[in-house]
Protein backbone atom coordinates (compact mmCIF):
# COMPACT_ATOMS: atom_id res chain seq x y z
CA UNK A 1 0.00 0.00 0.00
CA UNK A 2 0.83 3.66 -1.41
CA UNK A 3 2.25 5.53 2.27
CA UNK A 4 -0.06 8.58 2.60
CA UNK A 5 1.51 12.09 2.13
CA UNK A 6 -0.22 14.62 4.63
CA UNK A 7 0.41 18.39 4.26
CA UNK A 8 -0.01 20.58 7.51
CA UNK A 9 -0.46 24.29 8.48
CA UNK A 10 0.31 24.47 12.32
CA UNK A 11 -0.88 28.48 12.54
CA UNK A 12 -0.71 30.55 15.47
CA UNK A 13 -4.81 29.71 16.02
CA UNK A 14 -5.66 26.61 13.92
CA UNK A 15 -3.90 23.72 12.13
CA UNK A 16 -4.86 22.65 8.94
CA UNK A 17 -4.10 19.29 6.94
CA UNK A 18 -4.45 18.14 3.38
CA UNK A 19 -3.99 14.43 2.51
CA UNK A 20 -4.81 12.71 -1.46
CA UNK A 21 -8.04 10.34 -1.24
CA UNK A 22 -8.69 8.99 -4.59
CA UNK A 23 -7.82 11.79 -6.29
CA UNK A 24 -9.87 14.32 -4.19
CA UNK A 25 -7.75 16.61 -0.94
CA UNK A 26 -9.47 15.91 1.98
CA UNK A 27 -9.53 18.76 4.46
CA UNK A 28 -9.12 18.75 8.34
CA UNK A 29 -8.95 21.24 11.55
CA UNK A 30 -7.67 21.21 14.55
CA UNK A 31 -7.26 24.08 17.68
CA UNK A 32 -2.98 25.18 17.80
CA UNK A 33 -3.55 24.90 21.68
CA UNK A 34 -4.22 20.93 21.56
CA UNK A 35 -1.39 19.88 19.16
CA UNK A 36 -1.59 16.26 20.88
CA UNK A 37 -4.98 15.72 18.82
CA UNK A 38 -3.14 15.99 15.62
CA UNK A 39 -0.06 13.70 16.93
CA UNK A 40 -3.50 11.18 17.76
CA UNK A 41 -5.15 11.93 14.37
CA UNK A 42 -1.80 11.56 12.37
CA UNK A 43 -0.91 8.01 13.64
CA UNK A 44 -4.87 6.48 14.31
CA UNK A 45 -5.32 7.67 10.88
CA UNK A 46 -2.72 6.59 9.18
CA UNK A 47 0.10 4.10 8.55
CA UNK A 48 3.25 5.70 8.55
CA UNK A 49 2.86 8.46 6.95
CA UNK A 50 4.93 11.10 5.18
CA UNK A 51 4.24 14.46 6.69
CA UNK A 52 5.41 18.00 5.85
CA UNK A 53 4.67 20.85 8.05
CA UNK A 54 4.42 24.64 7.62
CA UNK A 55 3.75 27.25 9.34
CA UNK A 56 4.87 29.22 13.00
CA UNK A 57 3.74 26.18 15.12
CA UNK A 58 5.56 23.60 12.87
CA UNK A 59 9.06 22.90 14.72
CA UNK A 60 6.90 22.50 18.13
CA UNK A 61 4.73 20.39 15.74
CA UNK A 62 7.66 18.86 14.07
CA UNK A 63 9.31 17.74 17.99
CA UNK A 64 5.50 15.95 18.88
CA UNK A 65 5.83 14.17 15.40
CA UNK A 66 9.58 12.61 16.66
CA UNK A 67 11.05 14.57 14.08
CA UNK A 68 9.73 12.63 11.26
CA UNK A 69 8.37 15.77 9.21
CA UNK A 70 9.91 17.71 7.04
CA UNK A 71 9.40 21.03 7.32
CA UNK A 72 9.11 23.93 4.51
CA UNK A 73 9.00 27.68 4.51
CA UNK A 74 4.96 29.12 5.34
CA UNK A 75 4.99 31.99 2.41
CA UNK A 76 6.47 29.77 0.04
CA UNK A 77 3.84 27.19 0.74
CA UNK A 78 0.60 29.38 0.62
CA UNK A 79 1.75 30.80 -2.30
CA UNK A 80 1.82 27.22 -3.91
CA UNK A 81 -1.03 26.20 -2.33
CA UNK A 82 -2.69 29.43 -3.48
CA UNK A 83 -1.34 28.42 -7.41
CA UNK A 84 -2.90 25.96 -7.32
CA UNK A 85 -7.09 26.40 -5.52
CA UNK A 86 -6.80 29.50 -8.46
CA UNK A 87 -6.02 26.84 -11.10
CA UNK A 88 -9.03 24.90 -10.57
CA UNK A 89 -11.23 28.05 -9.24
CA UNK A 90 -10.45 31.29 -10.90
CA UNK A 91 -8.50 30.13 -14.15
CA UNK A 92 -8.76 34.10 -15.61
CA UNK A 93 -7.11 34.96 -12.57
CA UNK A 94 -3.94 36.86 -13.57
CA UNK A 95 0.10 35.94 -12.49
CA UNK A 96 0.46 39.02 -11.04
CA UNK A 97 -1.69 39.51 -7.75
CA UNK A 98 -1.60 40.39 -4.32
CA UNK A 99 -3.02 37.79 -1.64
CA UNK A 100 -3.63 38.79 1.58
CA UNK A 101 -3.70 35.58 4.66
CA UNK A 102 -6.21 36.99 7.46
CA UNK A 103 -4.79 34.41 9.68
CA UNK A 104 -4.95 35.32 13.71
CA UNK A 105 -2.37 38.18 12.38
CA UNK A 106 -2.54 39.48 8.93
CA UNK A 107 0.14 38.81 6.26
CA UNK A 108 0.41 40.38 2.68
CA UNK A 109 2.69 39.03 -0.72
CA UNK A 110 2.80 40.22 -4.10
CA UNK A 111 2.72 37.25 -6.56
CA UNK A 112 4.41 37.81 -9.85
CA UNK A 113 4.51 34.56 -11.75
CA UNK A 114 6.11 32.09 -9.60
CA UNK A 115 7.10 34.27 -7.51
CA UNK A 116 6.18 35.73 -4.50
CA UNK A 117 7.55 38.20 -2.25
CA UNK A 118 5.82 39.29 1.49
CA UNK A 119 5.05 42.96 0.86
CA UNK A 120 3.15 44.09 4.38
CA UNK A 121 1.24 42.99 7.32
CA UNK A 122 -0.90 44.07 9.65
CA UNK A 123 -1.44 42.87 13.66
CA UNK A 124 -5.27 43.46 12.70
CA UNK A 125 -6.60 39.88 12.00
CA UNK A 126 -8.35 37.14 13.58
CA UNK A 127 -6.85 37.13 16.59
CA UNK A 128 -8.32 40.37 17.19
CA UNK A 129 -11.53 39.48 16.52
CA UNK A 130 -11.03 36.85 18.91
CA UNK A 131 -9.31 39.44 21.69
CA UNK A 132 -11.34 42.11 21.20
CA UNK A 133 -14.81 40.28 21.10
CA UNK A 134 -14.06 38.62 24.12
CA UNK A 135 -12.89 41.49 26.19
CA UNK A 136 -15.74 43.86 25.14
CA UNK A 137 -18.38 40.83 25.42
CA UNK A 138 -17.04 37.79 26.86
CA UNK A 139 -18.06 35.86 24.32
CA UNK A 140 -15.19 33.17 23.67
CA UNK A 141 -16.85 30.67 20.63
CA UNK A 142 -15.97 31.39 17.60
CA UNK A 143 -18.93 30.15 16.20
CA UNK A 144 -21.53 31.83 18.55
CA UNK A 145 -19.14 35.93 17.46
CA UNK A 146 -19.91 35.42 14.30
CA UNK A 147 -23.62 34.22 14.75
CA UNK A 148 -24.29 37.58 17.10
CA UNK A 149 -22.62 39.57 14.97
CA UNK A 150 -24.51 38.74 11.98
CA UNK A 151 -27.57 40.40 13.57
CA UNK A 152 -25.15 43.45 15.01
CA UNK A 153 -26.39 47.29 13.93
CA UNK A 154 -23.15 49.25 13.11
CA UNK A 155 -25.28 52.10 13.46
CA UNK A 156 -24.99 52.04 16.92
CA UNK A 157 -21.30 52.44 17.03
CA UNK A 158 -19.44 53.45 14.28
CA UNK A 159 -19.65 56.94 12.60
CA UNK A 160 -20.39 57.63 9.63
CA UNK A 161 -19.06 60.46 7.59
CA UNK A 162 -22.63 61.82 6.82
CA UNK A 163 -23.08 61.69 10.81
CA UNK A 164 -20.68 64.56 11.13
CA UNK A 165 -21.69 66.65 8.10
CA UNK A 166 -25.29 66.34 9.08
CA UNK A 167 -27.28 67.32 6.30
CA UNK A 168 -24.68 69.17 4.76
CA UNK A 169 -23.06 67.64 1.84
CA UNK A 170 -19.71 65.48 2.27
CA UNK A 171 -16.94 65.85 0.03
CA UNK A 172 -16.48 61.85 0.15
CA UNK A 173 -19.31 59.08 0.37
CA UNK A 174 -21.26 59.43 3.24
CA UNK A 175 -21.04 56.02 3.90
CA UNK A 176 -17.94 55.63 4.54
CA UNK A 177 -16.73 54.85 8.20
CA UNK A 178 -15.76 58.58 9.24
CA UNK A 179 -14.92 56.38 13.18
CA UNK A 180 -14.96 52.81 14.39
CA UNK A 181 -16.15 53.32 17.52
CA UNK A 182 -16.86 56.83 16.90
CA UNK A 183 -20.12 56.89 17.89
CA UNK A 184 -19.93 57.92 21.68
CA UNK A 185 -22.80 60.08 22.66
CA UNK A 186 -24.80 57.89 21.30
CA UNK A 187 -23.13 55.03 23.20
CA UNK A 188 -23.65 56.69 26.44
CA UNK A 189 -27.24 57.23 25.81
CA UNK A 190 -27.63 53.47 24.55
CA UNK A 191 -25.12 50.79 25.33
CA UNK A 192 -24.77 48.94 22.21
CA UNK A 193 -25.38 45.39 22.56
CA UNK A 194 -23.41 42.36 22.09
CA UNK A 195 -24.65 41.51 18.74
CA UNK A 196 -23.82 45.35 17.38
CA UNK A 197 -20.42 45.26 19.30
CA UNK A 198 -19.35 42.04 17.27
CA UNK A 199 -20.70 43.18 13.86
CA UNK A 200 -18.52 46.71 14.71
CA UNK A 201 -15.72 44.58 15.51
CA UNK A 202 -15.54 42.86 12.02
CA UNK A 203 -16.59 46.12 10.48
CA UNK A 204 -13.33 47.67 11.73
CA UNK A 205 -10.75 44.72 11.11
CA UNK A 206 -12.28 44.44 7.30
CA UNK A 207 -11.77 48.39 6.70
CA UNK A 208 -8.09 47.95 8.14
CA UNK A 209 -7.46 45.17 5.93
CA UNK A 210 -8.42 46.49 2.80
CA UNK A 211 -7.02 49.70 3.92
CA UNK A 212 -3.53 48.27 4.55
CA UNK A 213 -3.97 46.13 0.87
CA UNK A 214 -5.62 47.78 -1.36
CA UNK A 215 -2.26 50.65 -0.57
CA UNK A 216 -0.28 47.97 -1.18
CA UNK A 217 -2.23 46.91 -4.73
CA UNK A 218 -1.34 50.35 -6.30
CA UNK A 219 1.89 50.02 -4.76
CA UNK A 220 2.52 47.13 -6.64
CA UNK A 221 0.11 47.96 -9.78
CA UNK A 222 -2.10 44.52 -9.29
CA UNK A 223 -5.63 44.95 -10.05
CA UNK A 224 -6.54 41.77 -7.96
CA UNK A 225 -6.45 40.82 -3.94
CA UNK A 226 -7.01 37.09 -3.35
CA UNK A 227 -8.40 36.74 0.54
CA UNK A 228 -7.51 33.79 2.75
CA UNK A 229 -7.23 32.58 5.90
CA UNK A 230 -9.89 30.65 8.36
CA UNK A 231 -11.35 34.35 9.96
CA UNK A 232 -13.68 34.09 6.30
CA UNK A 233 -14.91 30.85 8.21
CA UNK A 234 -18.98 31.07 8.78
CA UNK A 235 -18.09 34.70 8.70
CA UNK A 236 -20.00 36.48 5.78
CA UNK A 237 -20.02 40.10 7.62
CA UNK A 238 -16.33 39.75 7.05
CA UNK A 239 -16.15 38.97 3.51
CA UNK A 240 -18.83 40.99 2.25
CA UNK A 241 -17.28 44.27 4.10
CA UNK A 242 -13.79 43.42 2.51
CA UNK A 243 -15.87 42.70 -0.95
CA UNK A 244 -17.60 46.05 -0.48
CA UNK A 245 -14.31 48.36 0.23
CA UNK A 246 -12.04 46.49 -1.89
CA UNK A 247 -14.31 47.88 -4.80
CA UNK A 248 -14.85 50.97 -3.59
CA UNK A 249 -10.70 51.05 -3.58
CA UNK A 250 -10.97 50.10 -7.34
CA UNK A 251 -9.50 46.46 -6.74
CA UNK A 252 -11.14 43.14 -7.34
CA UNK A 253 -11.55 40.92 -4.71
CA UNK A 254 -11.58 37.08 -5.25
CA UNK A 255 -12.31 34.58 -1.97
CA UNK A 256 -10.62 31.36 -2.32
CA UNK A 257 -12.79 27.90 -1.41
CA UNK A 258 -11.07 26.40 0.89
CA UNK A 259 -8.42 28.97 0.92
CA UNK A 260 -7.68 28.28 4.17
CA UNK A 261 -6.03 25.95 3.56
CA UNK A 262 -3.72 27.22 1.12
CA UNK A 263 -0.35 26.45 3.78
CA UNK A 264 -1.40 22.85 3.74
CA UNK A 265 -1.98 22.43 0.10
CA UNK A 266 1.30 23.62 -0.44
CA UNK A 267 2.97 21.86 2.24
CA UNK A 268 1.22 18.68 0.80
CA UNK A 269 2.56 19.50 -2.34
CA UNK A 270 6.29 19.96 -1.46
CA UNK A 271 6.19 16.22 -1.33
CA UNK A 272 5.06 15.53 -4.82
N1 LIG B 1 -13.12 27.15 15.08
C1 LIG B 1 -12.40 28.27 15.22
N2 LIG B 1 -11.75 28.51 16.37
C2 LIG B 1 -11.01 29.62 16.51
N3 LIG B 1 -10.88 30.55 15.54
C3 LIG B 1 -11.51 30.37 14.38
C4 LIG B 1 -12.29 29.21 14.15
N4 LIG B 1 -12.78 29.28 12.90
C5 LIG B 1 -12.33 30.41 12.36
N5 LIG B 1 -11.57 31.11 13.24
C6 LIG B 1 -10.95 32.41 12.93
O1 LIG B 1 -9.79 32.14 12.18
C7 LIG B 1 -8.66 32.81 12.74
C8 LIG B 1 -7.41 31.99 12.49
O2 LIG B 1 -7.20 31.93 11.10
P1 LIG B 1 -6.08 30.97 10.46
O3 LIG B 1 -6.35 29.56 10.77
O4 LIG B 1 -5.98 31.33 9.03
O5 LIG B 1 -4.82 31.50 11.26
P2 LIG B 1 -3.52 30.73 11.76
O6 LIG B 1 -2.89 30.06 10.59
O7 LIG B 1 -3.84 29.88 12.92
O8 LIG B 1 -2.64 31.97 12.25
P3 LIG B 1 -1.30 32.61 11.64
O9 LIG B 1 -1.26 32.27 10.16
O10 LIG B 1 -1.44 34.09 11.86
O11 LIG B 1 -0.21 31.96 12.41
C9 LIG B 1 -9.01 32.98 14.21
O12 LIG B 1 -8.30 34.05 14.77
C10 LIG B 1 -10.50 33.23 14.16
O13 LIG B 1 -10.80 34.59 13.89
MG1 LIG C 1 -1.79 30.77 9.00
Amino acid sequence: MNQTKIGIDAGGTLVKTAYRKNETILYQTFSSYNLGDVVSWVYESFENPIICITGGKSQLLSEKLNDSAKTVVEFEATARGIQLLIGEQYESLKTNFLFVNVGTGTSIHHVNDMEQQRVGGTGIGGGTLMGLAYLLTGVEDYARMVQLASNGDRGNTDLKVKDIFEGALPPISGDLTASNFGKRESMIAQYPSASDILAAIIGMIGEVIVTVSSQMAVQYNVDSIVYIGSSFRSNPLLRDIIDEYTRLAGKEPFFLKDGEYSGAVGALLSLD
